[in-house]
């Protein structure tokens, strides 16, 4: 891919470019690797959920976006929405760079509705001439008829004490007060987690504390995307630490998407975890996931993320001017202490023809949009997605003996950001009862044992790589070609 210079990426969306973006648009919607129910990038390079957020009877999701090309240029917030979680609208641009707190970028934050309006909270990124950054904590809200309005004054500037590192709010009410949390990084270089706090939404905004998390001190260098989220009586501190260690089978990203389960000591600005921090998803491409502001289920809470993770690329779709999308809507719940994450409640809305139930030895033809319901009583499983005559694509295998649920790209043939390694593992104490597979065209998401975990991955298989094999099961499998939900139309 051919790079860009600075002046090439820190270009913000000009609307005289339309013609030249339907153009762009119109080319990538040809590629093999567009997706039918997945919010992917309508032009250019997608990230970090943004804003996501029940407000006025539908689901709102902006993401990180820059219009131009395949890579991370100056940010904007691009908006779609949904009614129920799986199917999804463009909707154009939702927030553009201005003239000086976010010149530099639109950068993460994210959705609190309140009355008649959504507030849209959110980082802007300053840099001046000698290319020093500046982070600006600020506010923008979109009304009922879908107008999004800049607060022209930051909630607050750069806080002393820590470095340039210092953004993507969550905002949220409690007992008297509004708080956002941000991501910072001390002057120790050391991520740390930074609670602000007001009586309103608009002014007022003060430091109320560093969080601490009770017997916890390393979240590597930056800790990125945090939410703080109640979930019935406990509540859920998630974030994507950078610069952890691989341990074991866990964090072998370059950077990884955590959580904790615990409860919050507003008092006392702290956080107590029931135990360690685990990996949100344990797939090769998931970061920045962000919890949806609502207000309709207070047991649940509804999560998505980037289906990818920044400083990796994604040459496949790269070479074609693209990259990026979110992975499907989860709903999250914790049950006995423990976290479940489960696909958005219709998701069999998705199975829109069933090609087949099989068991052991079955080779058929693969939809590039699939669903795939797997059953085992602890049983091998062994698949293939997306094979091709000479190799297996991406594997998916269950090994009883073990209890390894083992997921494997390094077969197919076009391979991305191999330094990482080309699988990943998880362990099932309690053994294998089931799996839905959610495959299209370019990812795979498999949610197991009904919540238990999740692994997300993007792979880019060929035309050539068209086959599903079964190859050990004891259990029935059912095949279905997957419905489209999203439309890949040009909305700017
Ligand atoms: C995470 C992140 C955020 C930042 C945004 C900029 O991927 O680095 O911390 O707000 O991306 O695009």
């Amino acid at each position: 891919m051919r790079e860009w210079t600075r002046e090439e990426r820190y270009v913000a969306l000009d609307r005289k470019d339309t013609e030249k973006l339907r153009a762009l648009h119109d080319r990538i919607s040809q590629s093999i690797w567009r997706c039918s129910y997945h919010v992917q990038t309508v032009t250019g390079l997608l990230g970090d959920t943004n804003g996501f957020s029940y407000f006025d009877g539908r689901w709102h999701l902006f993401y990180q976006w820059f219009p131009y090309g395949a890579v991370h240029g100056l940010k904007h917030w691009y908006h779609t929405s949904s009614e129920d979680l799986l199917t999804w609208k463009n909707e154009g641009l939702g927030i553009g760079p201005g003239e000086y707190y976010d010149d530099k970028g639109v950068f993460s934050g994210s959705g609190f509705p309140e009355g008649d309006v959504l507030y849209l909270p959110y980082t802007g990124n300053h840099r001046d001439e000698n290319w020093v950054r500046y982070p600006y904590q600020l506010l923008a809200w979109m009304d009922k008829d879908g107008v999004i309005h800049k607060q022209e004054e930051p909630l607050c500037g750069p806080i002393a004490g820590y470095t340039e590192h210092q953004r993507d709010p969550k905002m949220f009410f409690h007992e008297g007060y509004y708080y956002f949390l941000i991501g910072v990084q001390n002057e120790e270089k050391k991520g740390r987690f930074l609670l602000m706090r007001s009586k309103e939404i608009r002014s007022g905004w003060q430091v109320y504390g560093e969080l601490n998390v009770r017997g916890y001190d390393d979240f590597g260098f930056m800790v990125e995307c945090p939410d703080l989220e109640k979930v019935g009586d406990q509540w859920l501190l998630l974030f994507s630490p950078q610069g952890l260690e691989p341990k074991g089978d866990e964090f072998r990203n370059v950077y990884n998407n955590t959580y904790f389960i615990g409860q919050m000591d507003f008092e006392h600005c702290e956080f107590i975890p029931n135990g360690p921090f685990k990996e949100l998803d344990r797939g090769l491409d998931f970061y920045a996931a962000q919890c949806a502001g609502q207000n309709i289920w207070p047991n649940r809470a509804v999560l998505e993320a980037w289906f990818g993770v920044s400083d990796y690329t994604y040459e496949p779709t790269a070479e074609e001017d693209y990259s990026g999308l979110q992975t499907m809507a989860r709903i999250l719940t914790i049950e006995n202490g423990a976290l479940k994450q489960r696909p958005a409640d219709d998701w069999k809305k998705l199975e829109e023809t069933l090609c087949g139930e099989y068991c052991n030895d079955a080779e058929t033809e693969m939809p590039r949009s699939a669903v795939i319901e797997v059953e085992s009583n602890n049983s091998a499983v062994s698949l293939d997605l997306y094979g091709a005559d000479d190799h297996p694509g991406f594997t998916v295998e269950y090994d009883p003996q073990s209890r390894y649920l083992t997921i494997e790209r390094g077969h197919m043939e076009n391979q991305i950001n191999t330094k990482y390694g080309t699988d990943r593992r998880v362990h099932l104490e309690n053994g294998l009862s089931q799996m839905v597979i959610f495959a299209d065209a370019s990812s795979v998401e498999i949610f197991v044992n009904d919540g238990e975990y999740v692994l997300s991955s993007r792979i880019f298989p060929t035309l050539q790589e068209h086959l599903f094999r079964l190859k050990q099961s004891d259990g029935k499998t059912a095949l279905y070609k997957a419905a489209r939900t999203v439309q890949d139309d040009f909305v700017l």
